[in-house]
């Protein structure tokens, strides 16, 4: 179950950043060109939102049943744990963040009047929830607790 989980919610993280650059790259050219807002890109909006709601999900789950996080919680108050704090609060409070950050831009969105003002909200939440996700990854670069591009 917790491989499983794993695996699942590398991967996800893919999907989350491709269907974010889609929606945010379809809102700057919409808002730029200031065409209409589509039934397509409200179904982009809605699918974006949803793709990170599942994130969201199968990290808590994967919070849950992590033996990382178990170590964390029963080592808490102790030094050198950097990549244990890093699973157990950093990484939860950002995406947490950021997720809410993409649920508020768009129910945003689809309250605005205008095709323009759609655009814009759209593009201005989620780019920050973006930037968000990007930094609380754990990249295999990252210093924090590196993990691999790919799990399987
Ligand atoms: C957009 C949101 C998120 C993205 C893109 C994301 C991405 C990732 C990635 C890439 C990993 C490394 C997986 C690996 O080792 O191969 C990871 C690990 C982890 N994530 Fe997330 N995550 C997100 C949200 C969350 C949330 C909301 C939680 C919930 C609390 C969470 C909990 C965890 C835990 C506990 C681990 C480490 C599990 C372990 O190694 O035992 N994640 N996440």
């Amino acid at each position: 179950m917790y491989a499983t989980l794993l695996i699942l919610h590398s991967l996800l993280r893919w999907l989350v950043l491709g269907s974010l650059l889609y929606a945010i790259g379809r809102a700057y050219r919409g808002y730029a060109a200031g065409g209409a807002f589509t039934k397509t890109d409200n179904a982009v909006r809605h699918w974006t939102a949803t793709i990170a709601h599942v994130q969201l999900m199968v990290g808590f789950t994967l919070y849950m049943v992590s033996p990382l996080v178990k170590t964390f919680f029963a080592r808490v108050g102790q030094n050198g744990q950097t990549g244990l704090t890093f699973f157990g609060v950093a990484h939860l409070l950002a995406m947490l963040t950021a997720i809410v950050v993409i649920t508020i831009g768009s129910a945003l969105a689809k309250r605005r009047e205008t095709g323009r003002e759609r655009f814009k909200t759209m593009l201005i939440w989620f780019s920050i929830g973006l930037v968000i996700i990007l930094l609380a990854i754990p990249w295999p670069f990252s210093p924090f607790a590196a993990r691999p591009y790919l799990r399987f």
